[in-house]
Formats: structure tokens, C-alpha cells, sequence
């Protein structure tokens, strides 16, 4: 299967095709660049050391979690001076959002949310279905691959990992390489306009994504549209507390700033309304939860058991799969019901 029509404009994706020059936009196996890429970037560093990100401290790194995960921190967790907004971007800027968005810097969150995503993504895991072509929107460093890839080894899945940050693709490619896909196509492209061809894939992932792009509903058409017909997208988000609860007032007061130093990130958005509009012709099964210490709690009053810490201002989560049309995977979500 290949990918076509997709962008040839993009630093990362021209460099993929230079390592395949003989076969433009084939699927590639391992490393997606090549060290020499790597260095290069490393060369790109800041002349001022106290501006270089101390990846090996793990103070640093709970704090970067911990800025994504509370929205209350402003400093820069690289260099303790004010975060630029993701307006000013830049090379630093998503060098920073990597650094916060790392395995590492992400794993309290992970553990907190990890037996939700176990439900979520044991569907799409043991699917019986063979080629299966998932495409990751705003894939970050891949923390999903460990939910399906290790399942779906030897099925000649085809992995599409899409994202606007060249350092979080890196990184995704080297989770997925270590998971062992061997089709994997890198694309740095914007998750509203990605460039893939319609009816292209069986599943589309996303997770804490639709917080933080500019319009929910282009992205949701795009999705739709890169969907065949029966295919699956699965969701992971934090929203919008209700109206009128101390949470709410706080997520709506901090969001200006989250989004400032999160990528964009918007604390106080009913994801899930946008969601059943752009699926409403289709099957949408969703479910509602606060992630506390200590637990996940469902609107319903069930509660699963998490080994994490509690999220705070991202505490309201949904998850769940919407269905453009007439199932085709087939085993769904609907078994692994909570
Ligand atoms: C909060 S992170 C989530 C990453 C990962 N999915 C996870 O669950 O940890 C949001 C990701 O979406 C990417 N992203 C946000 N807006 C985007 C856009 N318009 N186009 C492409 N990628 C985007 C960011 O670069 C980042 O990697």
C-alpha cells in the first residue's frame, strides 16, 4: 500500500524521501533519518548553555509533566524564562514541546490514564483483520504504540504517524521502530489538511489532540474524510469540567496560559459535542471520566483502579471510538464495554 498525495513541502518529509529516492513515497523500515540529520539538529542548539534542556534531571522532567498536566506552571522548563507561545513556535519552542511531551515527562500521566487506553485500544489490538493502515494524528512521541503495536506484530499493519513537530516524529519513529513496525510512514503535515488520500484508513488515533488545533471541526471533516467507510477513530481527551464548578472557573481562567506554554492547549473545550456532530451519521461510543488519584470515575459511578497520580485541571477525560458508518473492524470497542 502506499501513501500518496502526501506533502513533499516539509523539512521531514523530504528528508524520507531522499533516503528513498528510487521509490518516492514508499514505506521505509527502520530509522526514519539518519543520524547525520541528528547531529545536525544537535548543532542547531542554543549558543547559551543555560538554554540547552536538561533531559537528565528528573526534577526537570516531573516539572515538564507536570506543566502539561496542571497548567498552572509558566516558566520555561528549559531555561526558567517565559515559554513563547505557539504563535512565535520556532525550532526552541518545539524542541521544548518535545522535551515536555517526552515518554519520560509524560509517563505519571500515562500511568494515570493506562487502563483506559488498555480498553480503548484493545479493540483495535486484537482485531483479527491483517494490513490494517492506522494513521496517528498529532502522534507526539508515540505513547500509544504500546497499546496496539506489540499486539498487531506480523500483521503487516501500515503505521502513518502524522505530526507538525519534526523532533516528536523522531521520537515516535524510534517507539515505533522499537515496537517493531515495519511499515511506517513519518509525516509532518498539519492534522487539519494532512494531504492523504480519502477512504485511506481503517483506523484513525488521536489523543490529546483536539484541545489544542485550531478548529475541531476541520479536523474532525479531515478524519472523516481519510476514514473508509466503517473505519474506527479513536479518542483519547481531556474537556471542559461543567458549568458553574470551581474546576470549570479554573480551566477557564488558566487556558489563556496553557495554551501559551502547552502548544496551544485549550483546557475548558466540549470536545465531545464536536466529536458526535462530526460523526452523526455514524456510531459514536464514548464514555466520561475524571482521572483522581488513585482512580478513574465514571459519570455512571464506576471506577477502574489507576496506579497514577490524578490530573488535576485535565481530570475530565473522554475516550471512545466513533465509527464512519457500518463497522468493518471486526472486533469493536463494544466488547471491551466498561
Ligand atoms: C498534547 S500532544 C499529544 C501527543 C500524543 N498524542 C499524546 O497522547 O501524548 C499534541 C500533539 O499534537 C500535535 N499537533 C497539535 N496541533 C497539530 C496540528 N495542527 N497539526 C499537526 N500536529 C499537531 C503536537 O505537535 C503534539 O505532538
Amino acid at each position: 500500500m502506499e501513501v500518496r498525495g502526501t506533502r513533499t513541502t516539509t523539512r521531514t518529509w523530504r528528508r524520507a524521501r531522499g533516503r528513498t529516492a528510487d521509490r518516492p513515497n514508499r514505506k521505509r523500515r527502520g530509522p526514519p533519518f539518519p543520524s547525520r540529520a541528528r547531529r545536525r539538529h544537535d548543532d542547531d542548539a542554543p549558543a547559551d548553555p543555560g538554554h540547552t534542556p536538561d533531559v537528565a534531571n528528573n526534577n526537570t522532567k516531573r516539572r515538564r509533566s507536570m506543566l502539561l498536566g496542571s497548567g498552572l506552571a509558566f516558566t520555561c522548563p528549559c531555561c526558567g524564562s517565559g515559554g513563547r507561545s505557539e504563535r512565535t513556535g520556532g525550532r526552541l519552542y518545539d524542541r521544548y514541546l518535545a522535551s515536555a511531551l517526552s515518554q519520560d515527562a509524560m509517563a505519571s500521566y500515562e500511568k494515570s490514564i493506562e487502563p483506559m487506553k488498555r480498553r480503548l485500544f484493545g479493540g483495535l489490538a486484537g482485531s483479527p483483520n491483517e494490513e490494517l493502515t492506522i494513521v496517528e494524528l498529532g502522534v507526539g512521541a508515540a505513547p500509544n504504540a504500546r497499546y496496539y503495536c506489540d499486539a498487531r506484530r506480523g500483521k503487516g499493519d501500515c503505521i502513518v504517524a502524522v505530526d507538525k513537530n519534526q523532533e516528536l516524529l523522531n521520537s515516535a519513529a524510534s517507539e515505533f521502530d522499537s515496537r517493531g513496525v515495519e511499515k511506517l510512514e513519518l509525516l509532518e503535515a498539519d492534522v487539519a489538511d494532512t494531504g492523504l488520500p480519502s477512504a485511506f484508513a481503517d483506523a484513525v488515533v488521536g489523543t490529546l489532540l483536539l484541545c489544542s488545533v485550531r478548529s475541531q471541526d476541520q479536523v474532525l471533516r479531515e478524519i472523516r474524510r481519510i476514514l473508509k467507510p466503517g473505519g474506527k477513530y479513536y479518542f483519547v481527551e481531556h474537556v471542559a469540567a461543567p458549568s458553574g464548578t470551581p474546576l470549570r472557573t479554573a480551566q477557564d481562567l488558566l487556558s489563556p496560559l496553557q495554551r501559551v506554554v502547552a502548544g496551544g492547549c485549550n483546557l475548558n473545550r466540549n470536545t465531545e459535542v464536536s466529536i458526535a456532530a462530526a460523526f452523526e451519521d455514524g456510531d459514536v461510543t464514548s464514555y466520561r471520566y475524571d482521572v483522581l488519584p488513585g482512580e478513574i470515575l465514571f459519570d455512571n459511578g464506576f471506577s477502574l483502579k489507576s496506579e497514577g497520580d490524578g490530573l488535576g485541571l485535565l481530570a475530565p477525560h473522554i475516550s471512545g471510538e466513533a465509527t464512519a458508518g457500518r463497522c468493518v473492524l471486526t472486533r469493536c470497542l463494544a466488547e471491551a464495554k466498561v
